[in-house]
């Protein structure tokens, strides 16, 4: 059985890539939704946290799993050698993506205030080659995404994607890397305030498709099932 790991529901989209992906495969989703948001937590909180949650999944017989939270990824390579090994952080394909994508270079990433802070996402980035990128916090746009405010007419979740928006727009990004897995639930009110061409990326989802390259047949094997916790 595979597994798949958020604070919350932000994980979902990475979910439903993997189902359309692998239909046959087994797969438990848990969220950590009684400790969100993650964002706003030390490594020292979210290591416990990520660990108890990975071993839970390992418990109920997830042989690999997906962390579909870019803010427990960014602490991937502080979990312990054996979860380390079973787990797959979104990272790496995300920045990845995103410089594929961009045709000008200049990449904006909206992120919890944790991931902006342990600058992961922002080096493998930079270590693409002569890019430029800039880093913002999605202040509070976790919790609306949990209260359900994602309507592109919301005024509270309009002002709250223009905060995060105002460094980009100054600097003419061409893409921006949705750096939290909550986020694409608000893209509309991302694409109302962004130019018409800007390129949004999901790292859930982008992350999903890169750890469907890493499975084994064995990984894959089962009867479609889909369990939350
Ligand atoms: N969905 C998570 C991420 O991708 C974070 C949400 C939270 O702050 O709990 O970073």
């Amino acid at each position: 059985m595979l597994g798949v790991f958020d604070s919350g529901r932000g994980g979902l989209g990475a979910l439903c890539e993997l189902r359309f992906l692998l239909p046959t495969a087994d797969i438990a989703y848990l969220s950590d939704t009684k400790n969100l948001p993650y964002g706003e937590k030390s490594p020292e909180t979210l290591i416990p946290l990520i660990e108890r949650a990975l071993n839970k999944l390992c418990s109920l017989g997830c042989t690999r799993i997906l962390i579909a939270c870019v803010t427990a990824s960014s602490l991937h390579s502080r979990l312990s050698p054996t979860l380390r090994h079973v787990s797959f952080p979104i990272v790496t394909p995300a920045a990845q993506e995103a410089a594929r994508v961009s045709k000008s270079g200049r990449i904006g990433i909206v992120a919890t205030a944790r991931t902006v802070k342990e600058g992961v996402l922002y080096r493998r980035l930079i270590d693409d080659g002569s890019i430029h990128v800039e880093a913002s916090v999605g202040t509070g746009l976790v919790e609306l995404v949990e209260a359900g405010h994602t309507d592109e007419n919301d005024a509270e979740a309009l002002c709250a994607v223009y905060r995060a928006l105002v460094p980009h727009l100054k600097s003419r990004v061409d893409t921006v890397l949705l750096g939290c897995t909550h986020y694409p639930s608000l893209s509309p009110l991302f694409r109302r305030l962004l130019p018409a061409d800007t390129v949004l990326v999901p790292s859930g989802e982008v992350g999903a498709r890169a750890f469907v390259h890493t499975l084994s047949d064995e990984d894959c094997i089962g009867q479609g099932i889909t369990l939350f916790f």
